[in-house]
């Protein structure tokens, strides 16, 4: 059993309160969430480029310029840490919190930025995984997605099955475009919101960290659930500073009682 400290409770309850009111709640999710399922995160204590640095971000650049060598380089590099720790990983708490509150009907979208497919396996369908999906190969040319482990390799690139176009994995890299679909989508929930909630996310990268910003200036309460402050607790209503795999099945808890 958890035991919460009396302000993160009384946060707690506040966002309850928000999301009981609420009729069309869009979460923006990022790698925090993860943390608790041995993802390391990006940045924040512990983050994996805490750690080492940040990667060198070239992967586009060489993508376009040469789809083959890329996909010789990626096969050949084998799997990092932060791919062992997502092949090993399970939905936590925090996942399982989020999916039973779009059950529940209390949170209408996520807008995730994490490509470990845990959201899914959680159990969330009204989702929009922004950066793309490890599991998943996109056509540059007209966008089909298939899953990756479909796809034939023996030939470099791998061709779309709709149109013979370049496959590419949906992993979104510095500096590529955001998929179209998945940019109207997250731009259309935020658009329709009454209620954002930030979950696990330090909120630095463009365009994902304007969507709660988006909301915000249309006048929608803000919620924020993360350890740490970041770019946008400044601008959050209600700041719950505790674990997401805490915070949000105690929020579920709290509104599974009026059910
Ligand atoms: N619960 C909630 N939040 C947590 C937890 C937890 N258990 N543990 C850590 N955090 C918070 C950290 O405090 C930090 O603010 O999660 C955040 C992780 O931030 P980042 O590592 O920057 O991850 P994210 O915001 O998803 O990064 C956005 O940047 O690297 C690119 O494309 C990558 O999608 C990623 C994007």
């Amino acid at each position: 059993m958890t035991t919460i400290d009396t302000s993160v409770q009384h946060a707690i309850e506040d966002a309850a309160k928000l999301l009981r009111r609420s009729n069309h709640a869009v979460a923006l999710s990022g790698a925090g969430l993860s943390a608790e399922s041995g993802i390391p995160t990006y940045r924040g204590t512990g983050g994996i480029w805490t750690r080492f640095g940040e990667p060198t971000i070239d992967g586009w650049e060489l993508f376009a310029s040469d789809p083959k060598a890329w996909w010789e380089e990626a096969i050949a590099h084998g799997a990092s840490e932060f791919s062992v720790a997502i092949e090993r990983s399970e939905p936590n708490a925090g996942h399982i919190a989020m999916a039973q509150l779009e059950e529940m009907g209390r949170l209408a979208h996520t807008i995730t930025q994490n490509i470990d497919n845990l959201h899914r396996r959680a159990g969330s369908r009204r989702l929009t995984e922004i950066h793309g999906n490890r599991y998943l190969v996109r056509c540059m040319n007209c966008g089909a997605r298939e899953r990756l482990e479909t796809v034939s390799l023996d030939r470099l690139p791998p061709l779309c099955c709709e149109c013979g176009g370049i496959l590419k994995n949906d992993i979104v890299m510095f500096g590529e475009p955001i998929p179209d679909d998945a940019l109207r989508e997250s731009y259309k929930q935020a658009g329709a919101s009454d209620l954002f909630l930030s979950v696990g996310t330090s909120a630095v990268v463009y365009p994902a960290a304007d969507f709660p910003l988006m909301a915000k200036r249309r006048g929608s309460p803000l919620i924020e659930v993360n350890p740490e402050e970041t770019a946008l607790s400044e601008f959050a209503d209600v700041i719950v500073r505790a674990p997401a795999g805490v915070a949000l099945p105690a929020i579920v808890e709290l509104l599974a009682q009026e059910l």
